[in-house]
């Protein structure tokens, strides 16, 4: 057990220690890594696509939807040759759809220019369209043992708290990006990175640190004592939406349209239609859903009668699963009974 006077007092410190750092961290995840499916799998392609769709979104909404993606695009050459549409319709329900625009137009460019091959180095996988310095050094360090570190914002949390830094101080994000580059296992980058974003996961929470059970405990200056940056502040917004629906059964169809090729978020996605409720006019249920900074609270109505339909597109309900929808409007249509269950 490292001793308690141990602790960084900045940055160099951690040279001096990396080596049992980086011991401690490994046998921590190699006894307490969560068995996930990119994490059984050297395919450079399969470990893009997990990281691409972690980005943002909890691991267990990734689950949902990473097996059924790669049973559809099971390899760069079939994300390559599909359409746009049914790529955004992979995706419905991971959110923050420029992720899934750029993760094609990268398959494309790798098919086009480079044989079909997931390029080796950091500096060409940053090439690629939607290659943050995140994803290059993720995917290079995971699919292809290059010794870069890969800091997200689970790993920014950990390494501020090991030494103390807070997210206010000037020149914050380079000194934490010089501590990871200073502890990163360059024998073995892809568990180590991995392991840090786990550590973050699961056990440096942002709120409550679970520092007893932490491999890093002793040269952590702060403990979890250390404030995190304020919550971001959520906004909320309440609207109502309406479930038009004609015919039963296997004829049954729903009213959608589809939002501006020009909107900023979910552009030409497909979704229900925005209420005006009459007064008095009881909601169907009401459904929660937080999209980047907004939590949304969303009456649905279904309206009884089908004479006043916006304007919109009638679509069979066993159509739905092959559509571009929002995640909002997929949540609303299995809840409805439109379409079936989340296959978890
Ligand atoms: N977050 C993003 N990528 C991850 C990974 N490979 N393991 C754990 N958490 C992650």
């Amino acid at each position: 057990m490292p001793a308690t006077e141990a602790q960084l007092p900045t940055h160099s410190a951690a040279a001096v220690h990396a080596a049992e750092m980086r011991a401690a961290l490994l046998a921590w995840y190699a006894a307490h890594r969560r068995d996930l499916p990119w994490r059984a799998t050297r395919d450079p392609y399969r470990i893009w696509v997990s990281e691409v769709m972690l980005q943002q979104t909890r691991v267990a909404a990734v689950l949902e939807h990473y097996r059924e993606f790669l049973q559809t695009f099971p390899t760069v050459q079939a994300l390559s040759a599909a359409s746009e549409a049914e790529v955004l319709a992979r995706w419905s329900g991971l959110g923050y759809y420029r992720r899934a625009r750029m993760l094609h137009h990268a398959a494309q460019v790798i098919v086009r220019e480079q044989n079909g091959e997931i390029p080796r180095t950091a500096e060409a996988l940053r090439a690629l369209p939607g290659f943050g310095a995140y994803t290059a050094a993720a995917v290079g360090s995971i699919a292809f043992g290059l010794p870069v570190a890969a800091v997200d914002g689970n790993v920014e949390r950990v390494l501020a708290r090991i030494a103390g830094w807070s997210a206010a101080e000037r020149g914050f994000a380079a000194q934490v990006r010089e501590l990871a580059t200073e502890l990163v296992d360059t024998a073995q980058p892809g568990d180590y990175n991995q392991a840090v974003m786990e550590l973050g996961a699961t056990v440096c929470l942002p709120r409550q640190p679970l520092c007893l059970h932490c491999p890093w405990q002793g040269w952590c200056r702060t403990r979890g004592e250390h404030a995190m940056p304020a919550r971001s502040t959520m906004q909320r917004q309440h609207s109502a939406r309406a479930a038009y629906l004609r015919g039963q059964g296997s004829t049954q169809q729903v009213l959608l349209c589809r939002r501006s090729s020009q909107a900023s978020l979910m552009a030409g996605m497909w979704e229900l239609p925005m209420y005006a409720p009459q007064p008095g006019e009881a909601a169907a249920f009401t459904v929660r859903h937080a999209i980047t900074v907004t939590n949304h609270v969303i009456d649905l109505f279904t309206p009884a009668s089908n004479d006043l339909v916006p304007d919109g597109q009638w679509f069979d309900t066993a159509q739905l699963h092959e559509l571009a929808l929002t995640g909002l409007t997929r949540k609303v249509l299995r809840r409805l009974g439109c379409m079936p269950s989340a296959k978890v």
